[in-house]
């Protein structure tokens, strides 16, 4: 599936946001090798900082199914992944990431690329 297509699905999971508090709605979708997708919005909270962002949503969604980090291809985000989301992407190492620019066009990265030289547990 090609980055615009999954795009498209981002933007239609963005309208069930919850995020009365921003106002900005963020959607995201996870494609999996074996070609099922998963879907979530960002879901605010009262308690700012609870709140939970569109792709770590999507990405629990697909893990809270079974799902690993060897089953998934791509994920399409509708706007750029913040820092902590970036961490996320690298832990289920992402082979494209898609995202929409603030200017509207689209970036394609390797997760890796958005979060060079991360930090990872040492192995013991
Ligand atoms: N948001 C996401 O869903 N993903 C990101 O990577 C950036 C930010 C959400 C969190 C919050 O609900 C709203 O956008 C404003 O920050």
């Amino acid at each position: 599936m090609s980055g615009e297509e999954l795009l498209a699905q981002a933007d239609a999971a963005a309208a069930h946001a919850y995020a009365p508090y921003s106002e900005y709605q963020v959607g995201a979708v996870v494609l999996l090798h074996d070609g099922r997708v998963f879907a979530a919005a960002n879901v605010e909270n009262a308690a700012y900082p609870l709140g939970v962002c569109a792709e770590r949503a999507a990405i629990a969604k697909a893990a809270s199914e079974g799902v690993r980090p060897g089953d998934v291809e791509a994920i399409a985000i509708t706007a750029s992944p913040c820092g902590g989301c970036r961490q996320w992407l690298h832990e289920w190492r992402f082979e494209r990431v898609h995202f929409r620019r603030a200017d509207g066009t689209v970036a394609t990265y390797a997760a890796d690329e958005l979060l060079p030289e991360t930090w990872d547990l040492p192995q013991t």
